[in-house]
């Protein structure tokens, strides 16, 4: 697809969004067209009917070549992207000691080969004061049974940004990652029905639209990690710390885990 004629003459300062059509790239892009921004759209299909100052773009995220594309197309705008936000991501829960590995490569590729690629080809494009957050996750810090290339493609993912950090802070651009446990999006709802991990119920999951509003509030005030709640980042980074009170620990975080599990899904009866 081309963009608009319309995106050209807007003098919106410019976000991308991956994910844009999920659960908290919804209300993420609508917070950010709120603010002020337009927002260059990123879902597989390329979004569905039109919205002012929303331009939909599509990309499979795990097809190198479409990111390719997308940068071409942004590149030959020759305006700035003060905001890209990495919100696109994919879980497939599997225990390992089988030996299929069909959803491997797309859950590293969209969650962790993706957003380096498209941040990297995007630099050149994002100015000073510009900003990347990364919707990464608890389990960066909590590794989730059941979930591991999710995990190890959050674990990797947090050490991209903290790095990236590190390399483009003389620029002037800010990066930040935002690490959320359970959110009731499709994503948490598709999990439960695989077999995903009760750890994600420890604490009642945030709604995705204030998942958005922790996004909004960086681009005002940045600062490099948000968890969400805070008070499971501190326990997830102290474990992280400590992992043989981790595993003293765990089975309690899972008693209650599956006793939240029991509530959040007699909750979903009738809604
Ligand atoms: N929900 C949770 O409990 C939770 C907890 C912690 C962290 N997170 C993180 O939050 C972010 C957003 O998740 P969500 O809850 O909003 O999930 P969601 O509703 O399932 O949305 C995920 C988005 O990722 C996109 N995506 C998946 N595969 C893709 C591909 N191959 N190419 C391009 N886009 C692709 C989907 O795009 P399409 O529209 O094209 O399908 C979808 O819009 C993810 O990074 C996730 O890891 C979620």
């Amino acid at each position: 697809m081309t963009i608009s004629e319309h995106l050209r003459s807007s003098t919106r300062p410019l976000a991308l969004v991956t994910g844009a059509a999920g659960g908290i790239g919804i209300p993420l892009v609508s917070r950010l067209v709120a603010a002020g921004y337009h927002v260059l759209a990123l879902s597989r299909n390329g979004g569905e009917g039109a919205q002012p100052f929303v331009t939909p773009m599509a990309c499979d995220l795990t097809k190198p070549e479409q990111i390719e594309q997308i940068v071409g197309q942004i590149a030959a705008l020759a305006r700035p992207v003060q905001a890209l936000v990495h919100c696109a991501g994919l879980i497939v829960p599997q225990r390992m000691g089988g030996t299929d590995t069909s959803a491997v490569a797309s859950q590293l590729a969209v969650n962790l080969e993706a957003p380096i690629l498209l941040t990297m080809k995007l630099l050149p494009h994002i100015p000073s004061g510009g900003h990347v957050v990364f919707i990464n996750s608890m389990a960066a810090l909590v590794p989730l049974e059941g979930s591991s290339i999710y995990t190890a493609s959050k674990f990797g993912l947090r050490g991209f940004a903290l790095s990236l950090a590190q390399d483009v802070r003389k620029c002037g651009i800010h990066v930040s990652s935002v690490f959320p446990g359970a959110v009731d999006t499709p994503m948490l709802k598709r999990e439960i029905d695989n077999g995903g991990s009760p750890l994600n119920f420890v604490t009642a999951p945030a709604t995705a639209d204030g998942i958005a509003a922790i996004v909004m509030g960086l681009l005002c005030r940045p600062r490099a990690e948000v968890f969400c709640p805070s008070s499971d980042g501190i326990l997830a980074q102290l474990m992280l710390m400590m992992p043989r009170v981790w595993r003293l620990i765990l089975p309690i975080l899972l008693k209650k885990g599956r006793k939240g599990l029991k509530k959040y899904l007699d909750g979903q009866v009738g809604r």
